[in-house]
């Protein structure tokens, strides 16, 4: 059987930087336990448009699209604020995703204990935090049409973007969450704005069919999009699956994010449908961004983009036990006091990048001894 294949996109801005300690970890895998896959590496993003003058060629696509998993860094920064939008760097990742159809986009905030002090709400109210945000990704205001800017008659400027959502978008997009639920706290919270948007009040509508229809056994509530914002920092433990739009979902994971300590600590998954052949279209990435501003200096969090590979081993290879050793790994470092700047705390050790990357390398063979 010829090996899986991963394609790395490394991007921008800190992406580099992470996903070459990441990338430190599966060669880890490959010399300790025999575990090989066909790496690709190309360009994405301002990288891409710098060398080709488009932030994603039809070449990387194409790749994109016949690899078994992408591990995504990030995209982005103010070099390439003036580009035009169709080749700029964000684009890239938004026409992989709706590419490769990638329209369930998991995104964990689970607080390691070690970090549950760094959290900027009391200890307390985050420890043992551990929820799920089921975001939609293909659809909603991101790609919704007419999506333009117009002159009008006197000279002033019209903006519109389309909020849009169909009931086979959202159907598909509630059965992930409450699969995702029975594997977890078995609770599902969905998300809108049905008290002034058409698109909430289908979204509620079809959410509440798709509940009644399979999933009776898991408990569903509703919450609209501003309550939930402000849920999240009163008391966010009260969320096990949270099913949400792609506006929505993008700032209420950010939200989540933070309350584990450091959006540099959340990777994410992003997974199309399952094809006639048993495969899975899937893009893995952190949630944090390319952060420009700390670029090249060696002092980026890459867990994020570390435990994105693990995402990856779980939910494209099946490959539990080698994303629950990474994972481990993470928690058994945190644990020690090792911390990158942006998790730093009083007493404990400050490293590198690359610190951070031998820890958690010297964490794996350590835990595979
Ligand atoms: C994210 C990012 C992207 C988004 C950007 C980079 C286009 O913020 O993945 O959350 O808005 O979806
Ligand atoms: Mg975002």
């Amino acid at each position: 059987m010829s090996n899986k294949k991963i394609l790395v996109l490394a991007g921008d801005g800190i992406g580099p930087e992470c996903t070459g300690q990441a990338l430190r970890v599966v060669d880890w895998f490959a010399s300790k336990r025999a575990l090989k896959f066909d790496l690709t590496e190309d360009l994405v993003g301002g990288a891409a448009y710098d060398a080709h003058g488009t932030s994603l060629t039809d070449e990387t696509m194409q790749k994109a699209i016949d690899t078994d998993a992408i591990l995504f860094g990030s995209v982005g920064g103010p070099k390439w604020d003036g580009v035009a939008r169709d080749v700029r760097p964000e684009n890239s990742l938004l026409r992989i995703r709706k590419k490769l159809d990638l329209f369930a986009n998991l995104r964990p905030a689970t607080v390691f204990p070690a970090l549950a002090e760094a959290s900027s709400l009391k200890t307390e109210l985050v420890s043992g935090l551990d929820i799920m945000i089921l975001r939609e990704l293909t659809g909603g205001v991101y790609f919704g049409e007419p999506k333009e800017i117009t002159t009008q008659a006197d000279g002033s400027k019209r903006a519109i973007d389309s909020q849009i959502y169909t009931t086979q978008e959202i159907e598909r997009a509630a059965h992930v969450a409450f699969d995702l639920a029975r594997k977890r706290d078995n609770r599902v919270c969905s998300v809108e704005k049905s008290n002034v948007m058409e698109t909430g009040v289908l979204w509620r509508e079809v959410v509440t069919e798709v509940h009644k229809a399979s999933y009776q056994d898991v408990e569903l509530s509703h919450m609209l999009a501003d309550a939930c914002a402000m849920q999240l920092v009163r008391a966010p433990k009260q969320f096990d699956v949270i099913v949400t739009d792609n506006l929505f979902g993008d700032m209420l994971s950010d939200q989540a994010a933070m309350l584990t300590g450091s959006i540099g600590m959340l990777p994410s998954a992003s997974l199309g449908a399952v094809d006639d052949n048993g495969r899975r279209p899937a893009l893995y990435e952190p949630c944090h961004g390319s952060a420009p501003d700390i670029a090249g200096q060696g002092v980026a969090n890459p867990l994020a983009q570390i435990l994105s590979f693990g995402m990856l081993l779980r939910y494209s290879f099946g490959l539990s036990a080698e994303a629950d050793l990474i994972e481990a790994a993470v928690a058994q470092v945190l644990d020690r006091g090792v911390r990158t700047p942006d998790i730093m705390q009083p007493g404990m050790k400050k490293v590198s990048t690359d610190g951070m990357g031998d820890a958690v390398l010297d964490e794996l063979s350590a835990l595979a001894a």
